[in-house]
């Protein structure tokens, strides 16, 4: 099942309401929401008190990426705010075991994510653990980069080890996702798709879904 997940980041902020509901009617399966910290990556964004408004009109799972390190101490606060699947990077942490299961006891559905250079073999001790692999294919901290080619190989990679181990874990995509790359990498084994500059740059959000949506399943 293919999900699209469009980044709020590339969103008009002063409309911010009205840009999340206009991408659910669109056709949206989650709303992407980037969160920075100027220190993990060079950007600052958005924090718990404007996720919890985010979580007041938007219909569909939010999708929370945090991008913060430390990140432990601030899991409680996007919890409350209404993440649904919170993601964390395993860069961010030192006991990326405890940070995943705490994620977990909170209730919400568990993320981690990998920087382009992080290998893969770090993943290879917590899959049971998650719900979603992020892999990053572009270097996290801003909207609107291009694609990095050898993402499609990790995801290839990740998508053999969930396989062979038999586990139930999606492979997200995020960075430079846009209608004429996404079939190459639904083709890799991704099957969540993050896309912020290809949808929220064009006038007719639902046209831009839908053909993110159909070249993914070609
Ligand atoms: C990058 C963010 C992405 C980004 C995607 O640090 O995690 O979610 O907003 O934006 P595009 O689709 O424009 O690359
Ligand atoms: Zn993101």
């Amino acid at each position: 099942m293919i999900k699209i997940a469009p980044s709020i980041l590339s969103a008009d902020f002063s409309r911010l309401g009205e840009e999340i509901r206009a991408v659910e009617q669109a056709g949206a399966d989650y709303i992407h929401v980037d969160v920075m910290d100027g220190h993990f990556v060079p950007n600052l964004t958005i924090g718990p008190l404007v996720v919890q408004a985010i979580a007041r009109v938007a219909s569909k799972p939010l999708d929370v990426h945090l991008m913060i390190a430390p990140v432990d101490l601030h899991v409680p606060a996007f919890v409350q705010a209404g993440a649904n699947i919170l993601t964390v990077h395993a860069e961010a942490t030192v006991h990326l075991d405890r940070t995943l299961n705490l994620i977990r006891e909170s209730g919400c559905q568990v993320g981690v994510a990998v920087n382009p250079s992080t290998p893969l073999c770090n993943l290879s001790s917590v899959l049971h653990l998650v719900d979603i692999v992020v892999i990053m294919s572009v270097n996290p901290g801003f909207g609107g980069q291009s694609f990095i080619p050898h993402a499609l190989q990790r995801i290839k990679s990740v998508r053999r080890m969930i396989t062979e181990r038999g586990l139930n874990v999606a492979v997200e995509v995020d960075g430079g996702i846009k209608p004429d790359n996404i079939a190459a990498v639904a083709q890799a084994g991704a099957d969540v798709f993050v896309a912020g500059s290809a949808v929220f740059s064009q006038p007719d959000y639902a046209a831009v879904i839908q053909a993110l949506r159909h070249n993914a399943s070609a």
